[in-house]
């Protein structure tokens, strides 16, 4: 069977496993806000679906995305889902003879965009606790060159969690700029820091925000997200994108009244989610051999070290999968690093997080025996 179809009968086994507990994808399975169910159910009854929407986003969704981000003098191009805008900016900016630099762990995909596309991509390892699991500006100065086109940086890292603050963005930026370089800014998961700087502040000529609903709204299903950049830029973006008929309505009304209810509703979630890392973090310290690389995480996972365990990151996804937990094993992030960890998203029904943490050492115990794992995605 090709691989392709062993991934899809993976991922089409979870998503019809009643009751799966979801700790592997940094989904956010609360509850939504009822604003938000009902802007898609008037959608769908109003039949507005019958039309295209506007090919950059409805209007109102625009501008809201702007003011959210407190970037007035951007423009919006929404997209289907985040991932839609990282690949329209890869097959744009990337080809052969230039360089994709980015970090390792990080983010997958785009650097497959990237190779697609011509480039040669660079991966700078962060996995590092002397440096606080961060990209150093010294790591990036040196792997930046005048051939390099496009800087990928996921803030807060997933898988990591970590989160840049102002004087390392404005530090970044001032390399980019120098080297005449965009910087990609994958902001997917900033709603859950503390603090957030944009890359657009200090570079907006040359600074590309890639904006999620997927993760601080929970709608990873309904395919919404933007890209933010100088309307220039939007203007290339927008000239042959993968997706010129607009972005799904009901997507989008959704979004639309989830950024009207974020202040209520959001800080709660986060709250939760919080709580979730918390007792992850009191789970973990009681096995031995086990710890949490970052923590706080700035995002909504943690992630979970087993190495010293004596179990393999497959191993323990296997043992948990038999539970109806989900969780992630490290290589799906990083060939380099991943047989160190697992990922676990928080996100979720405080139930689902005890679940985990009870069966914690049991699930240890189990995949010390464990020595053969079916493919994992
Ligand atoms: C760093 C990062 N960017 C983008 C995405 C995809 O976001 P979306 O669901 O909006 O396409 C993910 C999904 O996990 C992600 O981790």
């Amino acid at each position: 069977m090709k691989q392709f179809e062993i991934r899809n009968r993976h991922f089409d086994r979870l998503f019809n496993t009643p009751g799966l507990m979801w700790l592997g994808q940094n989904t956010n399975h609360f509850h939504p806000h009822p604003a938000v169910v009902k802007a898609m159910l008037d959608s769908i009854s109003s039949e507005e679906y019958h039309a295209y929407a506007p090919p950059a986003g409805l209007e109102d969704l625009r501008a809201q995305i702007l003011e959210d981000l407190g970037l007035a003098d951007q423009s919006v191009l929404v997209t289907d889902g985040a991932v839609e805008a990282l690949y329209n900016v890869c097959h744009t900016l990337c080809a052969p003879g230039v360089d994709f630099v980015t970090t390792d762990p990080g983010w997958k995909w785009p650097i497959d965009f990237a190779r697609a596309a011509g480039a040669r991509t660079v991966e700078i390892p962060i996995y590092k606790p002397e440096n606080g699991y961060k990209l150093t500006v010294a790591q990036l100065e040196a792997a930046v060159t005048d051939k390099t086109r496009l800087i990928y940086l996921v803030d807060p890292n997933n898988p990591l969690g970590v989160c840049y603050n102002a004087g390392e963005i404005e530090a970044f930026t001032r390399i980019a700029r120098s080297a005449g370089a965009y910087f990609m800014h994958d902001c997917t998961y900033a709603h859950f820091a503390d603090e957030h700087t944009l890359a657009a502040r200090f570079y907006p000529e040359r600074a590309i925000t890639i904006y999620s609903f997927s993760k601080w709204l929970g709608v990873a299903g309904l395919r919404i997200g933007a890209v933010v950049a100088d309307p220039d830029l939007i203007e290339r973006l927008a000239a042959a994108p993968p997706n010129n008929l607009g972005c799904n309505v009901l997507s989008q009304r959704a979004a639309i009244a989830g950024l009207r209810i974020k202040d209520d509703w959001f800080p709660d979630i986060n709250r939760r989610q919080r709580r979730n890392q918390a007792e992850i973090v009191k789970a973990v310290a009681k096995v031995r051999g086990m710890s949490v690389a970052v923590y706080p995480s700035q995002a909504n996972f943690l992630v979970v070290e087993c190495i010293d365990a004596g179990v393999t990151p497959e191993a323990l996804c296997d043992a948990y999968r038999a539970e109806n937990i989900m969780i992630r094993q490290g290589t799906y992030h990083t060939p380099t690093f991943g047989h160190r960890f697992v990922k676990v998203s928080t996100t979720v029904p405080e139930e689902w997080v005890d679940a985990f943490c009870a069966r914690l050492p049991d699930m240890v115990a189990k995949a010390r025996g464990i020595a053969e794992v079916g493919a994992l995605f």
